[in-house]
């Protein structure tokens, strides 16, 4: 009950699998780290960023948080988006959300959620601006769907919008920023066609 041995067995198993396919494999991680992708996306537990898209450790900067909302006064976002932009130098920023994502629920739903509901504003200011076309859609899980892909536009806007992003860009620093979003229903991703290489193309963002 305290010490969770099973999650300490499956670790060694997994650390000891990765060696055999390459022995060096963690010498060579130990040395350092150059992932080209930093990944924002869903809390959520069936949305694990490098499972999805079957990468090791060491290729993907992770930033997850409930409804992937990317804030510009959240510090801890930031600070990660600085991190990989500047120190890491990763080529690809892509915020990833998910279809029946439960924040995207309830920042649609009238009713107290706690604290959570004050995380979940921005997304909430979402559904406002594009709430006419939203509730045009008879099915509850088509407008939660519909909101979970304009949510991923709009934070990848404010990824574009972030002073870290638009210093790289003024700079020349090759940096595209992506949308996508994933099925927890088949396992697959799909691109919102969302992808910003500078300041030119952030009208591109679909419903901004
Ligand atoms: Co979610």
């Amino acid at each position: 009950m305290r010490i969770l041995k099973d999650l300490f067995e499956r670790n060694r198993m997994w650390a000891e699998r990765l060696k055999r396919s390459d022995p060096d494999f963690f010498s060579k991680l130990a040395r350092q780290q150059s992932p080209e992708y930093l990944w924002i996306g869903c809390s959520d537990s069936r949305v694990p960023a490098n499972e999805i898209v079957d990468m090791l450790p060491g290729a993907i900067f992770v930033h997850r948080n409930i409804a992937n909302v990317v804030n510009h006064s959240d510090l801890n976002c930031l600070s990660v988006i600085q991190y990989a932009v500047e120190v890491l130098r990763v080529k690809h920023i892509i915020v990833c959300g998910h279809y029946g994502c439960g924040g995207i629920r309830a920042a649609m739903e009238e009713m107290d959620h706690g604290l959570i509901d004050n995380w979940l504003q921005s997304v909430r200011e979402i559904y406002r601006r594009h709430q006419d076309r939203i509730d045009l859609l008879g099915d509850e899980q088509e407008r939660i769907n519909l909101l979970c892909e304009l949510n991923v536009a709009a934070q990848a806007a404010n990824v574009c919008r972030s002073t870290v992003v638009q210093r790289a860009w003024r700079s020349g620093q090759p940096l595209a920023v992506h949308g996508w979003i994933y099925d927890i229903r088949d396992g697959i991703l799909k691109d919102l066609d969302v992808c910003v290489t500078n300041p030119d193309e952030i009208s591109r963002l679909l419903g901004i």
